[in-house]
């Protein structure tokens, strides 16, 4: 198919993944890492190391006496804080462009991302899952493939819509059938390109399930249903809406109750307006 081509092509163009990200999502991936492991990544990378400052001694933190260094501010804010800290703000430059195609203005789908990846660690967290950074950090990735797909969607949104409206697709579905590759499988290429682990790469191309087995899979089952409760609380969520395939057996899976999603909404939510405070002030 002509398009999928084009697709591949402007994949290879996208700008490569800034080293600093891949070396905290492997800090991020292993439950043994400690502050010196994660302190010794952000020491090398200025901006990050001036933001994480920054933020340290805003008003947010009103600290008596100012941070200033990398150690100190690892000590203050806890090694999730940061690792999710030096994530969120890197991928920005990604996610934070404007995806009309989806119906998303400039930093709608970062924002989408962010509230999701909440959702997901609080809903691990919750299970005592022991790899909740990687459930986030592959719920806040889990849409990366819409930052390319998002001209092939826009030049294709009538047919997508009408196969949604009319013909019960999800809008994946119709991604696939009107373009020849939907934005989870496109998340997959472009998490091979930028040489994520096979385990995130996995999560980012089955998050909407298109392989029925990965409910099988925790972080997968974790990410998709973050994705939907996500979608159902409207933070960023776009044209597409609504419009995937929820696959109730996924809450049995995880054992997670009506009440266990209540209460990880309004946390999350709680955590999503820290997390933005903090972040706008670098
Ligand atoms: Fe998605």
């Amino acid at each position: 198919m002509k398009s999928i081509h084009e697709i591949i092509i402007e994949v290879d163009r996208l700008a490569p993944m800034p080293q600093v990200m891949n070396q905290i999502m492997a800090i991020a991936e292993d439950p043994n890492s400690t502050m010196t492991d994660i302190a010794e990544v952000i020491i090398y990378d200025p901006v990050i190391t001036g933001s994480l400052i920054k933020a340290c001694n805003s008003a947010y933190y009103a600290l008596p006496r100012k941070v200033n260094s990398v150690k100190e501010a690892i000590m203050l804010l806890g090694l999730d804080q940061v690792i999710e800290f030096v994530l969120i703000k890197t991928i920005s430059a990604y996610l934070k462009k404007g995806t009309l195609g989806y119906g998303l203005n400039e930093g709608e789908l970062w924002r989408y991302s962010v509230s999701t990846a909440l959702m997901a660690r609080d809903l691990a967290a919750r299970k005592d899952a022991s790899n909740k950074q990687f459930i986030f950090t592959a719920s806040l990735l889990k849409d990366i493939g819409k930052i390319v797909l998002d001209r092939f969607v826009s030049g294709a949104i009538e047919e997508i819509e009408e196969l949604v409206l009319s013909n019960s697709y999800s809008f994946k579905e119709a991604e696939e059938e009107v373009i020849g590759l939907d934005h989870a499988e496109l998340g997959g290429i472009i998490a091979e390109k930028w040489d994520f682990s096979p385990e995130l790469t996995y999560v980012i191309r089955n998050h909407h399930m298109t392989d029925l087995s990965a409910m099988e899979d925790y972080a997968t089952s974790v990410v998709y249903l973050a994705e939907i409760v996500a979608m159902m609380t409207g933070i960023g969520s776009g044209i597409d809406g609504l419009a995937y395939r929820f696959y109730e057996n996924v809450l049995e899976g995880l054992k997670i109750t009506e009440d266990d999603l209540q209460e990880t909404i309004s946390l999350a939510s709680e955590h999503y307006y820290n997390v933005l405070d903090l972040l706008s002030i670098t």
